[in-house]
């Protein structure tokens, strides 16, 4: 995977009606099987078919195709999910595929039901597959504009060098500007952003700014999947970068306000 593809990812809504390749399809299978999770969460997925398993959404146009994914509640899960969807997401975008994370204008009691879900599991979000269509839906542009689709938080607004009172410069970033580059292009829930990262020099602090109102109890909070999304795409773009590290989790004890939580830590490999 590498950051030319996310560069290429875009949310699609309006699909061609056009079947996937049986080949494709088995690609999606084969990578579906594998364990993608963080922090030991495992993350299960399933691929669900529209007319069979009753399935859909009211923003998506011609997609048969569903892929869903579950956990079981625990400590990290909201993290691992959002870091392995992701991972998913762009595979998906590297066989040509359209997807689109969805988390709330889905038939969630539907999609829960063809998951099978338990008591003690959550599915956060679905994304449907298939082939973009030529042209957007009216629904799909209006969307695009009321979200800013299109548009990013600036390097500075959401990167820090040492501690939240000193902006960084994506020029002044050194070996961490093409990880928080790809970390500024990720998708997130209502295209909040809610990453944040402080910078030191063999280590890279991630924190949650919370949107009020968003985590919810059947649910989860859906913005802690979005830092998921962030560490995958981190993670992603130190690969290409050459940078060896892990992720731990050991707060450091940086005064942040009290919407902004610590989340995970990325650390080179002395
Ligand atoms: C966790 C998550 C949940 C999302 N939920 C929805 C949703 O319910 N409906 C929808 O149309 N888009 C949803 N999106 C898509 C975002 O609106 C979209 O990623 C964002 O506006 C940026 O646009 P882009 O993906 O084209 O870069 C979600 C994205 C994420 C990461």
């Amino acid at each position: 995977m590498n950051t030319k593809v996310m560069r290429e990812r875009k949310s699609v809504r309006t699909y061609r009606k056009q079947d996937i390749p049986e080949q494709t399809l088995n690609q999606v299978r084969d990578y579906l099987k594998q364990d993608t999770g963080l922090f030991d969460v495992p993350i299960t997925f399933s691929i669900l078919n529209a007319q069979e398993d009753h399935v859909g959404s009211p923003v998506i146009l011609g997609a048969d195709t569903y892929v869903a994914g579950k956990y079981k509640k625990q400590k990290n899960a909201e993290l691992s999910f959002g870091y392995a969807f992701e991972k998913f997401v762009l595979y998906a975008t590297s066989l040509g595929l359209g997807t689109v994370w969805l988390a709330a204008t889905i038939d969630r009691k539907a999609f829960e039901k063809a998951m099978c879900l338990e008591e003690d599991e959550v599915m956060p979000a679905v994304t449907p597959l298939g082939y973009a269509a030529e042209k957007r839906s009216i629904r799909e542009n209006m969307m695009r504009k009321g979200l800013k689709s299109d548009s990013r938080r600036s390097f500075e607004d959401l990167f820090f060098y040492e501690d939240f009172q000193n902006p960084l410069k994506a020029a002044d970033a050194g070996r961490w500007q093409l990880p928080l580059e790809a970390v500024r292009i990720a998708p997130s829930a209502t295209n909040k952003q809610p990453w944040r990262a402080v910078v030191e020099k063999d280590s890279v602090h991630f924190y949650e700014k919370k949107t009020k109102g968003y985590a919810k109890e059947a649910t989860g909070d859906v913005q802690k999947v979005d830092l998921g999304i962030a560490l995958c795409h981190f993670e992603i773009g130190a690969e290409e970068s050459g940078l060896k590290g892990r992720w731990i989790q050991a707060d450091p004890g940086i005064p942040s306000a009290e919407d902004t939580e610590y989340i995970a830590t990325y650390m080179l490999e002395a």
